[in-house]
Parts: structure tokens; sequence; C-alpha cells
């Protein structure tokens, strides 16, 4: 399996034929080094939650690529009206091909002509990896919920630490030793001043599997 980091929020998976993106935030993100052509090939788009830092470029990729959206049942209907018509819509606790939904504490909207309109419930996703298992919390703030994920035995959990719109660093630990991941790769931090995290100042335990991916780079295993 193949994880890369586009910046923010933003993953590319790849198992097999699986070649997935979740919150494509790229052409609007100042820190992503890829293109929307960079991704010709994809057969699923995972959003976590309606804004535009994770919605991203998901509509232009759809239908490039023809590649199955998968989000909630909200964002799924502005997808539709979007002119997206392979969309796979699912909730929180529901589990569908390799994919389970996950809470998060967050908001989630749309904007149309500058109204905003409802995006449903944020989430995050469990992905499955062919047996790697991949959390991808979305933006969230630390939830008593995360103690479940436990018995989900996570490889990689992708979490928030950029604080302001989710969590911040001491909170992401408190969610580690929540979830006990086999390894932690930090996400949300940096795209925005507001966002911008210092690591030389955090406290880091020095058990901690930590990986910081810089945008663009990978894990391969
Ligand atoms: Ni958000
Ligand atoms: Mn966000």
């Amino acid at each position: 399996m193949k994880l890369t980091y586009l910046g923010h929020s933003a993953f590319y998976f790849e198992s097999g034929d699986f070649k997935a993106l979740i919150d494509p935030f790229i052409s609007g993100n100042p820190n992503c080094p890829f293109e929307v052509k960079d991704f010709p090939e994809l057969s699923h788009i995972l959003v976590t939650h309606g804004h535009a830092d994770h919605i991203g470029d998901t509509v232009e990729l759809a239908k490039a690529t023809g590649a199955l959206v998968v989000c909630n049942h909200e964002l799924g209907h502005y997808f539709n009206a979007q002119g997206l018509d392979n969309v796979h819509t699912m909730h929180i606790g529901g589990r569908f091909d390799r994919f389970k939904m996950t809470p998060a504490w967050h908001g989630s909207s749309v904007e149309i002509e500058g109204k905003l309109y409802d995006g449903g419930n944020p989430g995050g996703f469990l992905i499955d990896l062919d047996g790697t298992k991949i959390y991808h919390a979305g933006d969230t703030g630390l939830t008593m919920e995360m103690m479940l994920l436990k018995d989900e035995q996570v490889d990689y959990a992708l979490l928030p630490i950029g604080s302001n719109f989710t969590m911040d660093w001491n909170d992401a630990l408190r969610a580690v030793d929540m979830i006990q991941p086999k390894h932690l790769i930090p996400m949300h931090y940096d795209t925005f001043e507001v966002i911008e995290v210092d690591f030389e100042a955090l406290d880091i335990p020095q058990d901690l599997k930590m990986t910081i991916l810089k945008p663009g780079e990978s894990i391969e295993e």
C-alpha cells in the first residue's frame, strides 16, 4: 500500500486497483505540490465534511476520472446537484466496502452563490487498505468516541493538530492515548496562519511513533 500526503487533510491512498483521494483540496491548497491533472486514475474520492478545504476539487476530479464519491447523505445531494451521479452515501457508524464512517465534532456546510446550506454531520473514515487500517479523523475536536477506535486496531491515525478549527497537539496526544494507533500522522496544520504549528515547541513523547509527512511525501509498505 501507498499513502501520500498532499498537504492540509488531503491524502492519496493506493492498494492494488484501489486508488483514492480523501478531502482532495488541491488547487486552492497553498502547500499542495500536485495539480488536479496529476490524478488521472482514481477509483474513489472520500469527503469527510462540507467545507471548501475538504470538498476541494472533488467535482472536477470525479468528472474527470469517474471515481465513486463516498460521503454523507446531505453532501451526496450536493454532489448530485453539481452533476455527479457516481456517489455513494453513508452515515456515522456505517460500513461500506473498505470504509467505516466515524463521528467528528465540527461543522459541515456547502456554499452555493454566497449562501450556506447543510452539509450533514461531519465525519471521518476508517479505511481498510488490504490489511493496513487507516483512520482519517476529518476535522474534529477531541471526542470520547475515539475510545471506540481502540478495538479497530488502527495502523495509521491521521489526526488534525492545527487547533482553532480542530484539536491541538495536546488533544491529539490524548486522542492517541485513546485510539492507540501504531503510528500518528499529523494533518490540518500550516495551511493557513491561524493553524501554524511549530514542532520545535511541542512536547513530543519519546515513545510516540509519529511520521511527519511533508506535502508530496509518501509511506509505502
Ligand atoms: Ni472543516
Ligand atoms: Mn478544515
